[in-house]
């Protein structure tokens, strides 16, 4: 297992996988930490709504302009907070107008590479279960596990709206979701940076069927059996 003191275990899949609670979940059991890669990219996107600087020039952003927005990560626990100019963000990036931002945000190129050296950093000594969109493919392309989780459509779109509290949404509450989970896989698909896919070595777990406590346990499962190699 390379030169780390543990296994890294990347989760990544489309929107509304429950990638991030899983995650947190196989983390606190293993007793790894847990890095939320989503919520860096929604953290830069806050910086730059708070900054004032019009969506219309995000593109013309540079590695340099993106660093000076002072994203940072820092270990607490099983987990890392998340700093915006030495601010702990958190409820914050879940905000409607961050949530619509950052996929075009982690579209960018710049963006991107901005991130990556902070996301290898908090890797480095393995222990960490990692979620997001390319974390088996780019960031942590030689981690131990890898997992890829998919779950159907309308089971992703009941489980986004239960997550803001809605237990018993209509029929067309739930396509509405479904219409948006959906464009936002395109975007994250077919961008042209780290897009979206399955790592070859990765694991495919559906996650439809499945109960939380299940999927949580196949993960675990898989990075005890790469501790005890
Ligand atoms: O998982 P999430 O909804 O917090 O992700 C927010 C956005 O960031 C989403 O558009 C996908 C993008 N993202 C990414 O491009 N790469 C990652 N490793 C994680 C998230």
């Amino acid at each position: 297992m390379s030169d780390r003191r543990g296994p890294i275990v990347t989760l990544d899949g489309p929107a509304g996988s429950g990638k991030s609670t899983t995650a947190k979940a196989v983390a606190e059991r293993l007793g790894f930490r847990h890095l939320d890669s989503g919520g860096l990219y929604r953290a830069l996107t806050l910086a730059l709504l708070e900054a004032g600087t019009p969506v219309e020039e995000w593109n013309a952003l540079t590695e340099e302009d993106m660093r000076a927005l002072d994203v940072r990560v820092s270990s607490s626990g099983t987990s890392f907070d998340i700093l915006v100019g030495g601010r702990r963000v958190s409820e914050e990036l879940r905000g409607p107008e961050v949530t619509e931002y950052v996929p075009f945000l982690a579209s960018l190129a710049p963006s991107r590479a901005s991130l990556l050296h902070l996301q290898r950093m908090a890797g480095e000594d393995g222990r960490l279960v990692a979620d997001g969109r390319d974390m088996g493919t780019v960031v942590y392309p030689s981690a131990e596990v890898k997992v890829y989780l998919v779950a159907d459509l309308q089971q992703r779109a009941r489980r986004r709206l239960k997550e803001v509290g809605h237990e018993d949404p209509t029929d067309e509450e739930i396509e509405a979701a479904a219409a948006a989970l959906a464009a936002r896989d395109r975007q994250d698909s077919e961008r042209e940076h780290s897009p979206l896919r399955k790592p070859e070595d990765a694991h495919l777990i559906d996650t439809t069927r499945l109960g939380f406590e299940e999927q949580v346990a196949a993960i675990e499962a898989l990075a005890r059996a790469v501790e005890r190699d």
